[in-house]
């Protein structure tokens, strides 16, 4: 393809560091839409004949039905994905395929295969994220009233509902979402006609093809076209702040199903055995979401060293950009299935979770929130008085709300009977009714504005 000022053939050594074509492959589909629309532009601007664009759109359309059929070949004098379609397409419509390439380089061509293959991949990211938040809502709903212990440090600290955590992760999710579709939004520009770096003497009509592969507009600058990976970092940032987030909902669920928490039962279909513990039900999808969040991570960080310190136009660095972001596409994509089917699938053990938030003295800071008010108690001085209930009650091995009047009133005798009515998990958690808090009747409000956020997008 580009012999004619060499002596002689690369080096084995050569051929095998150059060749994208194992990997780049997978942007054939692409490739072919991008040179069809090419080959059509050229004809409507006169620069190649009528027949000659025929021919090569037929060849084009032969050439994707093979590799439909059999696969790409690999074939490293080829190079890459771009060359081994132009050297079929020449086997089959002869010389007048080399008139393809009229006014384009590589160097646009890879810069719009694979700005498509990333679009199509944050279509299919925020998909993915649908059928989790679908699934959060779903069982928020149903665990609208369902009583769990909230914690900080991982110490039980006041109750909260069910319904409440799952819809933590609807919002985190939520802003995942709109992350990958401002990336789709900022990389809706084509740079195909930016040639190798400086743009064409060909008068081409770059709104059309522009129009024809799907965007909205030609990118403005060829020099920033050719050398621009920011739709793939985009891509690649947004999906790492989502298997951060997947990797903490994974991670959840990993504890809860541990035997001391018991708060979920991981549907069958989701976990796996062990060859010599026949008791034992492992959370490995949920590992492998939390493990595949650092991979994505480490994809994220591969790309973004790679440009940092890349001069302008192209440089074959940017060949490294594909496997990175193939990588990260292929586990984020596994990682929304399999939290969605998590998710919408467990068995929340409600009576363990119920349990253990009465169990953690939970309600405290309920105790001293009633004596600021019944009493007109400082906090300050009512979170001490509060503590040394909860002494009492370990003293004791009760909960909170096991100690008697008789056992308080020695603590301060401004407390009275009324007392019991704050120290339940119930009144607790439907005492937390301020907006976006973990009440039933809070829950189900955002539950109904989550759904009519999911069917407004
Ligand atoms: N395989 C190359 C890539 O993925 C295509 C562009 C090559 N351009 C060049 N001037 N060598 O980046």
């Amino acid at each position: 393809m580009w012999g004619g000022r060499f002596a002689e053939g690369p080096s084995a050594i050569m051929r095998e560091i150059n060749a994208s074509i194992p990997f780049d492959k997978a942007l054939w589909r692409e490739d072919i839409a991008g040179s069809r629309a090419h080959v059509a532009m050229l004809a409507k601007q006169g620069i190649v004949s009528e027949a000659d664009a025929r021919a090569i759109d037929d060849g084009l359309q032969q050439v994707a039905a093979e590799y439909e059929r059999d696969g790409v070949p690999e074939d490293w004098d080829l190079e890459d994905i771009h060359m081994t379609v132009e050297a079929r397409l020449t086997e089959i419509v002869g010389p007048a395929a080399g008139r393809l390439h009229t006014a384009r380089s590589r160097n646009d061509q890879v810069a719009t295969d694979f700005r498509m293959w990333v679009r199509a991949a944050n279509t299919r990211a925020i998909a993915g994220i649908d059928a989790v938040l679908r699934a959060l809502v779903n069982r928020a709903e149903e665990h609208a009233d369902t009583i769990m212990p909230g914690f900080t440090h991982l110490q039980t600290a006041q109750p909260v509902t069910l319904g409440h955590h799952l819809l933590a992760y609807f919002e985190m999710l939520k802003r995942d979402r709109s992350r990958f579709a401002d990336a789709l939004a900022r990389m809706d520009e084509c740079p195909l006609g930016s040639a190798a770096l400086a743009g064409t003497g060909f008068d081409l009509d770059r709104d059309m093809t522009a129009q024809a592969l799907g965007f909205a507009r030609p990118t403005r600058n060829s020099l920033d076209a050719v050398s621009d990976r920011d739709f793939a970092i985009d891509y690649l940032v947004s999906a790492s702040q989502c298997s951060l987030h997947l990797s903490r909902l994974a991670e959840e669920f990993i504890i809860w199903a541990s035997q001391p928490f018991g708060f979920v039962k991981l549907p069958d279909t989701l976990s796996t055995g062990s060859s010599i513990m026949p008791q034992k039900r492992n959370p490995d999808a949920a590992e492998l979401v939390r493990g595949h969040a650092g991979r994505i991570i480490g994809c994220t960080t591969s790309l973004m060293i790679t440009m940092k310190g890349l001069p302008l136009a192209y440089s074959k660095d940017m060949q490294d950009d594909k496997p990175p972001v193939f990588e990260a596409a292929g586990l984020i994509d596994l990682s929304l299935a399999a939290m969605a089917g998590m998710v919408a699938d467990s068995t929340f053990q409600t009576a363990r979770m119920r349990k253990a938030a009465e169990a953690g003295h939970a309600t405290a800071t309920d105790l001293a929130d009633w004596l600021v008010r019944q009493a007109d108690i400082p906090f300050r001085e009512a979170h001490h008085i509060t503590g040394s209930a909860v002494k009492l009650a370990d003293s004791k091995g009760v909960a909170l709300d096991g100690l008697s009047l008789d056992d308080l009133k020695p603590i301060d005798d401004r407390i009275d009977e009324r007392v019991f009515e704050a120290l339940s998990v119930d009144a607790s958690v439907a005492a937390r009714a301020s907006y976006g808090g973990t009440a039933p009747i809070q829950v189900r409000q955002q539950v109904k504005d989550a759904r009519s956020w999911l069917e407004k997008n």
